[in-house]
């Protein structure tokens, strides 16, 4: 990343405003890459935030040191979202600590890529288990909660391969598009709900659901991707770059701010051109 790149992504992750201050955001997903990113931008805006990770603990409570050393309120939370006795395991975790959850965002995501024709029955499920059924398991007892308390920000992050499709990633590509469908059911029922209970317009800053579709970023997921295919992919996108893990936590911090209460349902395409309807 350069200067000015660098020098833009902290001036758009935060930094300075309190907003949302009060606020408690679980963020799958959430030590590292985009998700930690995402961690850095709503801690940095005042929310207490618990990150959820796999397996990492290690790396989970040296970014949670490094964020509380920024003065930032950060608690980390190990759990396979694959998994629903872990998924709702973390969220009375969450719950117990911090006594509410204003924000989720489904972040945690894997690859497992192989051509469809050779792709193997365990890797199809597993990737569908994690990407898919894991914002599933989160969204089912955060969106009761949030349905209770009259609000909420739900954020979906998809990817560009949902949208466009990409070879060797049906798999990936499947659970990815799948996450478009669950966003825009879970904003209509989210609405409907409200609205039953009268709730619509209180005043308040509503409950909404959305989906963030990154392009290829920077992270542990593609920095194996070799050099000339990542070339190749350059070729694909109009801004000729890879994108930043800080340049998606802007657009999901924008979504959860209280002013975004009319956006509902969307798509939020954060890929450098690379997909143009
Ligand atoms: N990087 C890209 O180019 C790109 C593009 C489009 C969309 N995305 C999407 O953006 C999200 C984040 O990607 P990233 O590039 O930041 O990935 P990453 O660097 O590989 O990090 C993945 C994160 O997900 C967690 N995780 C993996 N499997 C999990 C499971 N079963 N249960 C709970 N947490 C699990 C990991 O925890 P541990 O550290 O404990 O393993 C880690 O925090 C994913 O949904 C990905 O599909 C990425």
């Amino acid at each position: 990343m350069s200067e000015g790149q660098r020098s833009m992504a902290a001036s758009t992750t935060g930094e300075g405003s309190q907003e949302l201050e009060g606020r408690v955001a679980l963020v799958t997903g959430g030590n590292r890459g985009i998700g930690a990113a995402i961690v850095h931008a709503l801690a940095g805006e005042g929310a207490t935030v618990a990150a959820g990770y796999s397996s990492n603990s290690e790396q989970a409570e040296e970014f949670k040191s490094k964020l509380e050393g920024e003065g930032m309120t950060v608690t980390v939370h190990q759990g396979n979202v694959g998994k629903v006795e872990d998924t709702q395991r973390v969220v009375d975790e969450v719950m117990d600590q911090h006594g509410q959850i204003d924000i989720l965002v489904n972040n945690a995501g894997i690859t497992a890529d192989k051509s469809m024709i050779d792709m193997e029955e365990e890797e199809w499920q597993r990737v569908l288990n994690v990407n898919l059924s894991g914002a599933f398991h989160m969204c089912q007892p955060v969106l009761r909660h949030m349905i209770e308390r009259g609000s909420g920000r739900i954020v979906n992050v998809s990817s560009v391969v949902g949208q466009q499709g990409n070879m060797g990633q049906a798999n990936y590509a499947a659970a990815k598009s799948g996450l478009f469908g669950l966003t825009r059911t879970l904003a209509r029922e989210a609405a409907f709900a409200l609205g039953k209970a009268d709730r619509l317009e209180d005043g308040g800053i509503g409950l909404t659901i959305n989906t963030v579709a990154p392009g290829f970023i920077e992270t542990d997921m593609t920095a194996d991707i070799p050099e000339k295919v990542v070339d190749s992919i350059k070729k694909l996108i109009p801004l000729s770059r890879l994108g930043q893990p800080e340049e998606i936590a802007r657009v999901v911090r924008f979504l959860c701010e209280d002013g975004s209460g009319y956006i509902t349902g969307q798509i939020w395409g954060v890929n450098g051109g690379m997909e143009m309807a």
